[in-house]
């Protein structure tokens, strides 16, 4: 059967703009005050998931028990650590490349959505002054499982009124990779192969994509 593409879903961390090291900086602080530390090994495990999946994470690595209201605490400071280093972000901080892509799938009609763990993801994307390129945004505060649950991108594909088979993936993340797939859809890997191998194909970052180029890496017509 002939593929193809009517829509384009963007996971935002790491995709989009590069907050990924801010994750990684606040979770990291958070583990140095419970005695321990973690490293960008570990980190993989931590993108694309929620805060809360994040927390039960991390403290398993450190070999720590909190209570419920305890992680609550913990993940709020994390957020907290978040918001005051991503504070100063703005347009300049969409990832090169990023805006013509997206320009070019706006003048071909595609459709555009963003399916992000991150319950930031409405205010960063105000932030970059890219929200109206989106017809969709599901974000961590509209899902109830996280990635690899496919929840997030059929919610999207939903929301698009395109169907999943139809639908391409853009994602940094093994989590997310993972869900695109569960969920039916093409899913293109942003970063390193060797991680994402479960993409149908990597690319290193949006520098000179556009749509014909994507067709071609998805080998269709
Ligand atoms: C994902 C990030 O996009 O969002 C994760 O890859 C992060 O690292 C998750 O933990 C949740 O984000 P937030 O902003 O709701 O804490
Ligand atoms: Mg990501």
């Amino acid at each position: 059967m002939t593929r193809k593409i009517s829509a384009c879903i963007f996971d935002m961390d790491g995709v989009l703009v590069h907050t990924e090291m801010h994750h990684f900086f606040a979770w990291k602080r958070l583990a140095k005050t419970l005695g321990f530390t973690i490293d960008e090994e570990f980190n993989e495990k931590l993108k694309g998931v929620s805060r809360t999946v994040c927390i039960d994470l991390i403290l398993e690595h450190g070999g720590i028990q909190k209570t419920q209201h305890e992680k609550n605490k913990l993940a709020e400071q994390k957020n907290k650590w978040f918001l005051e280093s991503v504070s100063s972000i703005n347009e300049n901080d969409v990832l090169p490349g990023v805006i013509d892509f997206l320009q070019d799938l706006r003048k071909n009609s595609y459709k555009m959505a963003v399916g992000s763990a991150s319950k930031n993801a409405p205010l960063l994307l105000e932030k970059m002054g890219i929200t109206s390129f989106f017809d969709a945004i599901i974000d961590g505060n509209k899902i109830q499982n996280a990635k690899p649950h496919p929840e997030v991108f059929l919610r999207a594909a939903q929301e698009l009124a395109i169907d999943p088979f139809e639908c391409v993936v853009f994602e940094d993340a093994q989590s997310g990779v993972e869900a695109a797939k569960t969920a039916g859809m093409f899913c293109v890997g942003v970063g390193d192969p060797v991680v994402l191998f479960k993409a149908d194909v990597c690319i290193q970052n949006f520098v000179d994509m556009n749509l014909l180029k994507l067709h071609q890496l998805l080998d269709i017509a």
